[in-house]
């Protein structure tokens, strides 16, 4: 299948659907300048960072892990939502029943004007005290203003689970889905891999757009292979339309 028909076809799935998720992975990020976790430049190549992404490194080596995640605060703060991201945003805006579920941090959808994201692995924009309970902050230098103890990211670390309530609502969103947009991810972290296969299993039809081929490819209605900032504005932009026009 050419790249237009697969565009075509992809943006006819998402123009006739009634429930549309999308999930996105780091891939939809790179264009704002946050790497993703298994390209080359990667961050998993990085072995600071890898050692910081586990829950244990918090009690291990709490300066190291602030100053690591502090560092990560701040590019993802300097950073900008890209047009993959303005284009979900308007999907949303389009089709307000579109259910977005992120494994990205970055906040990005939310600071694209996107509602309600599913942020299966949190977010780095919020900081809580597992010593306290504060999930409001203000934090001093990262220290909680409450108990004075060392604040961390509201993140997934890699030995903790997932928040349940998240959790729950994507799968309901996948298994309700009748159209399910991949976007710029490996699929291979679960339980968030596992979202493809619910749709799937429940009838929807999956629609993959993707730098590079994906395992995933093969269940799909369309595959895209290109990058999400540019490839996302072409879709939507055809979403306006109604049903069968091109
Ligand atoms: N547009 C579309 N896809 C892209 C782009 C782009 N501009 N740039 C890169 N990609 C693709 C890459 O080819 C890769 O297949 O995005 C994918 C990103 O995959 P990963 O780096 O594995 O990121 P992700 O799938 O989000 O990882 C899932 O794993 O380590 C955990 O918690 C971490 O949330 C993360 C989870």
């Amino acid at each position: 299948m050419t790249e237009g028909i697969a565009l075509e076809l992809a943006g006819e799935l998402l123009r006739s659907a009634r429930r549309i998720v999308v999930f996105s992975g780091a891939g939809l990020s790179k264009a704002s300048g946050i790497p993703t976790y298994r390209d080359a430049d990667g961050l998993w190549m990085n072995q600071e960072a890898v050692r910081f992404s586990h829950a244990q490194d918090l009690e291990r080596d709490p300066a190291g892990f602030t100053r690591f995640w502090a560092q990560r605060l701040l590019a993802v703060e300097a950073a900008r939502p890209n047009p993959g991201h303005l284009a979900l945003a308007h999907l949303q805006r389009l089709r307000p029943s579109t259910r977005l579920v992120t494994q990205n941090v970055d906040g990005l959808l939310t600071r694209a004007g996107a509602a309600d994201v599913l942020e299966l692995h949190g977010s780095l924009r919020r900081w809580r005290c597992d010593h306290c309970g504060n999930r409001r902050g203000p934090w001093l230098f990262h220290r909680c203003i409450r108990c004075g103890r060392r604040a961390r990211p509201d993140v997934v670390m890699f030995g903790e689970m997932l928040n349940k309530g998240v959790l729950l609502d994507a799968q309901v969103a996948a298994q309700e889905s009748d159209v399910f947009l991949l976007v710029g991810s490996t699929a291979v972290v679960y339980p968030a891999a596992d979202l493809p296969q619910q749709a799937l299993a429940n009838g929807g039809q999956l629609i993959t757009l993707n730098a590079e081929p994906l395992a995933l490819d093969h269940s799909a209605t369309a595959v895209l292979h290109g990058k999400a900032e540019e490839l996302l504005p072409l879709l939507v932009e055809g979403v306006g339309l109604p049903p069968g026009s091109a």
